[in-house]
C-alpha cells in the first residue's frame, strides 16, 4: 500500500513539472523582444493623473513609451511627439493583467501574461486580446502631462 502511494506520489509531481514546464514553453508566454518600460510616477487627483517630465528626461525625446504608475493604477503612454502623448489603461483587455513592456522594435505594448500586443494606437496587434486599450485624453503644458481619467 505504502509502495502504491509512493507511485502515486511520484507520478502527481511528474504531472505538475511537466505541465509547469509545458505553459512556460507555449507561444502565449512572454514573447520577443518585449522590455520593461520606462516606469514613471504619477498623481490622481479628481480623476485627473498629473507627471511631471523633466526636460532633461528619457522620456521628454518623442518616440518614447513609459509606464505611469499611480496610487489606483498604471497607464501606458506613448510620447508621439512634441507635446502630443497618448495614454492608455495599461490592463490587459484579455484577461486583466497589467502591461509592463514594449517592444522597441515593433513598437508594440507587450501583455507578459500571454502575449497580446498593442499597438500605439491601443489597437490589438496580436491576440489573446481582442479589445483595444482604453485610452485616456491628454494635455501636455509647462513641463505636466495631465492625464484625464
Ligand atoms: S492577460 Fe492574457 S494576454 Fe494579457
Amino acid at each position: 500500500m505504502l509502495k502504491l502511494l509512493k507511485v502515486l506520489l511520484l507520478l502527481h509531481y511528474h504531472l505538475v513539472f511537466s505541465s509547469f514546464l509545458e505553459s512556460c514553453n507555449t507561444p502565449t508566454s512572454p514573447n520577443g523582444n518585449a522590455t520593461a518600460l520606462l516606469v514613471l510616477q504619477g498623481f490622481l487627483s479628481n480623476g485627473i493623473v498629473t507627471v511631471t517630465i523633466d526636460p532633461s528626461s528619457a522620456f521628454a525625446k518623442s518616440g518614447i513609451a513609459a509606464m505611469v504608475n499611480y496610487t489606483s493604477g498604471s497607464l501606458l503612454i506613448d510620447h508621439t511627439s512634441g507635446t502630443l502623448y497618448n495614454a492608455f489603461t495599461a490592463i490587459c483587455t484579455h484577461q486583466g493583467c497589467t502591461i509592463s513592456s514594449f517592444d522597441s522594435g515593433s513598437s508594440q505594448f507587450v501583455c507578459g501574461c500571454h502575449g497580446s500586443r498593442f499597438d500605439l494606437s491601443g489597437k490589438v496587434a496580436q491576440g489573446p486580446a481582442s479589445a483595444p486599450l482604453q485610452q485616456y485624453q491628454t494635455q501636455f503644458s509647462n513641463n505636466q502631462l495631465i492625464i484625464t481619467l
